[in-house]
């Protein structure tokens, strides 16, 4: 028997640190002002696409070190809660005993767990060292060098995992002020090549240990994330450690298998065919690409994009670089339809759009509306054309079977919900 323990706390949205990710801003927490509105304005998104083309990169290239899955046998209820920082999903944990508070982000798109970002600690006294040190990319832009210990990290009250292989950071760049580290909730194979000088072992997650370890019954995470058009929004998010969490989806779970196609195959990575309107306007055939929290936006291969933009009549801005459109062109905007297996979800024009409530936390104007799909940086071909990335995820429960190797996807009560439109 396990215990089915469901522990929902508060998601608390804050758009502000939108402006940490500009290099010179430095803010911690939600209420924070930002020192000018301007530099946030002209820099703000723009970073953000930035940033998340680079992760792209990273990942695209990344996995060449990675070998084959290895096979592993073993025994999932358990909610985490999760808090959003409008581009980051972050989570409260505690590691050793005593118990430090840690602030993690989690990602699907890698799966080390790590600590202690910019705080140059000590080990906790409960960790013991391996003697293996970790070298862990997450795209061009932010990489963090430590050595690995094994300790216990509890996610919530009551559950703690045991005998976790937890980095300890001794360098971590361009990871967002207020972040200590990385919850990585990914396959395990993207942990092949992380430690060193033993390069080839894997390393648990704390998905399989929680499993392992009979803390959950199913070897599998769910998560869901909810859209926000406030700035002081509160709503609520979770991880669900032990598989889906039937209370926050709608409808049919559908699971796909995760894609074979390489390099999406070492990801939570699926195949899917974008169309946009009800003219079914081709935007992408059946191509293999990835579903990340780590990344903020729908990211598209370079064509796909290119046919997105000429479907919606939708300029690039040139400050902030993701696509905007005029209210005229908007209220003609249709949704954009992802065929994921058999069945098919809609991204509503409300979800292809940036909250119009905060454009001013982005540097945008109150004349346009901003669009959250932009483009990946490569053709399509390269088995990685699309990163399904949190502005997706906002919109629909995602489950991620570690166990069957498949990817499981809902619509849920915010599909088809309106946010932070203005009237
Ligand atoms: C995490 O801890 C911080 C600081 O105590 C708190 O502000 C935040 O609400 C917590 N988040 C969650 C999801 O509990
Ligand atoms: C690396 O692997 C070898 C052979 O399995 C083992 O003897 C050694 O202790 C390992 N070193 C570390 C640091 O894990
Ligand atoms: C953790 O590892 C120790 C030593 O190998 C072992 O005795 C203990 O049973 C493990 N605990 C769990 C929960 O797996
Ligand atoms: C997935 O897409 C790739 C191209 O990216 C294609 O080669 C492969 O056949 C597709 N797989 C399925 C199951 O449709």
């Amino acid at each position: 028997m396990f215990a089915r323990l469901s522990i929902t706390l508060c998601l608390l949205a804050s758009l502000t640190s939108l402006g940490v990710l500009a290099e010179h801003i430095v803010v911690r927490d939600r209420h924070v002002t930002l020192p000018t509105a301007k530099k946030v304005q002209t820099t703000g998104m723009a970073n953000v696409l930035k940033i998340d083309q680079s992760r792209a990169k990273g990942l695209k290239h990344k996995v060449d070190k990675a070998a084959m899955s290895r096979q592993r046998r073993a025994p999932a209820i358990e909610d985490v809660p999760i808090t959003s920082y409008a581009t980051q999903y972050l989570i409260n944990v505690t590691i050793g005993n005593p118990p430090q508070p840690f602030q993690l982000q989690v990602d699907t798109g890698s799966a080390n767990t790590w600590f202690g970002a910019g705080q140059y600690l000590a080990p906790p006294p409960s960790s013991t060292a391996t003697g293996q040190d970790l070298d862990l990319e997450y795209g061009s832009d932010a990489v963090m060098l430590g050595s690995e210990y094994i300790d216990q990290i509890e996610l919530a009250p009551g559950f703690t995992i045991h005998n976790q292989s937890l980095g300890l950071s001794l360098a971590a760049v361009g990871f967002q002020d207020g972040i200590d580290g990385i919850l990585g909730v990914g396959p395990e194979v993207l942990t092949y090549a992380t430690l060193f000088p033993n390069q080839t072992s894997f390393v648990p997650t704390v998905t399989d240990n929680a499993f392992w370890q009979g803390l959950v019954p199913e070897h599998s995470i769910g998560i869901f994330f909810a859209p926000t058009g406030s700035m002081d929004g509160v709503t609520n998010g979770e991880i669900h450690f032990g598989g889906a969490d039937s209370s926050k989806y709608t409808g049919e779970l559908n699971y796909v298998p995760i894609t074979t196609t390489y390099p999406s195959s070492r990801y939570v990575g699926i195949n899917q065919t974008i169309t946009y309107g009800s003219s079914n306007t081709p935007i992408l055939s059946n191509n293999a690409g990835i579903t990340d929290t780590g990344t903020t936006l729908i990211l598209i291969a370079t064509d796909a994009f290119q046919a997105y933009q000429a479907a919606t009549g939708a300029v690039a801005d040139p400050n902030i670089g993701l696509l905007r459109l005029t209210p005229a062109q908007y209220s003609n905007l249709e949704s954009l339809f992802f065929k994921i297996g058999d069945d098919t979800y809609e991204l509503t024009p409300n979800a292809q759009a940036w909250p119009r409530t905060l454009n001013s936390v982005i540097g945008g104007s109150d004349d346009f509306i901003y669009l959250m799909v932009n483009d990946i940086g490569t053709p399509s071909g390269y088995g990685f054309d699309f990163i399904n990335g949190m502005t997706f995820l906002e919109r629909f429960y995602s489950v991620y079977d570690a166990a069957q190797n498949r990817f499981g996807i809902a619509n849920t009560q915010f599909t088809h919900a309106v946010v932070g439109e203005t009237n």
